[in-house]
């Protein structure tokens, strides 16, 4: 094991979070770290919009009932991708950048925690987003609150998931 590793593997979703100020500028080196993510042809096909006006966190924590500690994250943010950009590959490349992202935070302190059940085109509106992008998810991130009890997780097995040579034949 090292240090990447057990950060994976010590990541989870969190939902609640410490009432306590996410400086800006490291919300800035964290998209920095995710535009470092790999997309085709180097297009970087995403933005992300930071969202910490109490009033927008409200209205889009109100989406969905899974949506609602977006209300109380110190800061939340738009994950939008643009297909117009690139239009073969940006559902890659999008969670590429989401993912370098999470990583990046949690290697700070940060948890983050994905909502992508909500109403989307209602989400799009509240956020201007233009009609031609595509709002991936909705995240909450901030410093965790030491009391949340994480869900249980279960993870498949290798076996599972690997196949050797063509599909469906087993690695052994
Ligand atoms: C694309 C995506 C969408 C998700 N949407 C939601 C959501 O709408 N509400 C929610 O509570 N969790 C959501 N999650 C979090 C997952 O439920 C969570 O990642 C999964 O249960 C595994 O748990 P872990 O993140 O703690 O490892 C989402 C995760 C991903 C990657």
């Amino acid at each position: 094991m090292n240090e990447v590793i057990e950060l994976l593997l010590r990541r989870r979703s969190i939902r609640s979070f410490l009432n306590k100020p996410v400086d800006m500028n490291l919300i800035k080196d964290l998209i920095r770290v995710a535009n470092h993510a790999p997309s085709s042809m180097n297009r970087e096909p995403w933005k992300f919009i930071v969202i910490t006006d109490p009033s927008i966190k409200e209205r889009l924590s109100k989406l969905h009932d899974g949506a609602r500690h977006l209300a109380n994250a110190p800061v939340a943010m738009a994950v939008v991708a643009e297909p117009d950009v690139s239009p073969e590959t940006w559902m890659v490349d999008v969670v590429n950048a989401t993912m370098y992202f999470v990583v990046a935070a949690y290697s700070v302190g940060l948890a983050v925690a994905w909502v992508a059940a909500f109403e989307n085109e209602t989400a799009k509106e509240i956020l201007g987003i233009p009609k031609e992008k595509k709002l991936i998810t909705l995240l909450s991130v901030g410093y965790p609150d030491p009391s949340y009890e994480v869900k249980p997780k279960a993870v498949k097995a290798p076996e599972e998931v690997i196949f050797l040579n063509r599909y469906g034949n087993p690695l052994g």
